[in-house]
């Protein structure tokens, strides 16, 4: 086995076509074509994606290759996101993977896509720090919402998780309601940035142990604002800061309010956050300030492998091809999966 295999990792769960190739845990490239048809829809459109996935997929890993300059046959094995996420779109990466694997004649790994958000920790950033086994990571992206126990890189326990909606739904969900466009999350941090975190409040969900739930929240922005506009017709607009200000804070404190209780329960030193809201500047303060409360280590990924990237299912892919835990060619993406 080699210690510092060449993978080309391939990440297609949703609507960002991604490959990046690897050398050990060193990114060599990671390139990311977003698919902007979805925006006019102010959601993903299922169908769409996987069409868009399968326009992406060639000229994606092509230029991922000829930015690490490698050629496909000094790769050692290949990594994909055998899910959770949506099949169409899944599918295109999951075949397209298996082929070249088949074709290549070398090891498949099957990635679960929560896990490499949580790995991308594990990528080699100059003299970053990984963070120390066990510790426990905040996973906060579109689909899902997870405080997981990470044990060991393949070895991982979801302590808390969402009953309903994500949180990154949440995000998108309000800045649908207020016409602000897709996907919401990065929009509303933008207008937060100059509006009062405490004018507005909206309900707190009673979840048991260190679940969340998403939905309520989302209904009582709703709620409120209609009643705000049934007033005042421009409501919206004279208020936008303060509102996403107002709404980011409550989804940040709820977020950062059970973390601070698994701490206390798992009483772990490191603390970690993955996914595409921890690209969220009000999540990022905040965590740091938790883990200074706490007395804590922080970790959050860089920008670029917070939200979803093939460089991340290239470092679990790492993990696995160490293990010798290949995939077999018949694996079959999974809309619905679990570790
Ligand atoms: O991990 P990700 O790229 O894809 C999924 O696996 O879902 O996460 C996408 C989510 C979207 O809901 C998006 O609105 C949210 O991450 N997001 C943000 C920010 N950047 C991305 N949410 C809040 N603040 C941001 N700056
Ligand atoms: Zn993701």
């Amino acid at each position: 086995m080699i210690s510092s295999p060449i993978i080309l990792a391939i990440e297609s769960s949703c609507d960002d076509t991604s490959a990046a190739i690897l050398r050990g845990n060193e990114v060599l490239s990671n390139i990311v074509a977003n698919q902007a048809i979805h925006e006019q829809f102010g959601g993903v459109v299922p169908e769409l994606a996987s069409r868009e996935h399968q326009k992406n997929i060639v000229p994606v890993v092509d230029t991922a290759l000829k930015k690490a300059n490698l050629s496909s046959k000094e790769l050692n094995a290949i990594a994909f996101t055998e899910g959770p996420g949506l099949l169409g779109s899944l599918l295109v990466g999951g075949s397209f993977a298996k082929s070249y694997a088949l074709a290549l004649n070398i090891p498949l790994l099957a990635v679960d896509h929560m896990q490499g958000h949580i790995l991308s920790h594990f990528i080699k950033d100059g003299e970053k720090q990984f963070p120390e086994f066990p510790f426990l990571c905040l996973t906060v992206s579109g689909g899902h919402t997870q405080i997981v126990l990470v044990e060991a890189p393949l070895k991982m326990k979801v302590v808390g998780k969402t009953i309903d909606d994500a949180a990154g739904e949440a995000f998108d969900k309000a800045a649908k309601i207020m016409n602000l466009g897709y996907p919401g999350g990065p929009l509303i941090d933008r207008l937060a940035k100059t509006g009062n975190p405490s004018r507005f409040e909206f309900a707190t969900p009673n979840t048991e142990g260190l679940d969340f739930s998403f939905s309520g929240i989302k209904t009582s922005f709703l709620y409120q604002l209609q009643r705000e506009m049934k007033a005042d017709g421009s409501f919206i607009e004279n208020n936008l800061n303060d509102i996403c200000a107002s709404y980011q804070h409550h989804i940040v404190s709820y977020l950062l309010n059970r973390l601070k209780e698994a701490v206390k329960i798992y009483g772990v030193k490191d603390i970690a956050l993955a996914g595409g809201v921890s690209a969220n500047s009000e999540l990022r303060l905040q965590f740091e300030a938790l883990a200074q409360e706490t007395g804590s280590r922080s970790h959050i990924p860089r920008f670029e492998y917070c939200t979803d990237n093939a460089a991340m299912i290239g470092i679990a892919g790492y993990f696995k091809y160490l293990e010798k835990d290949y995939s077999s060619l018949s694996v079959t993406p999974k809309a619905r999966l679990h570790f």
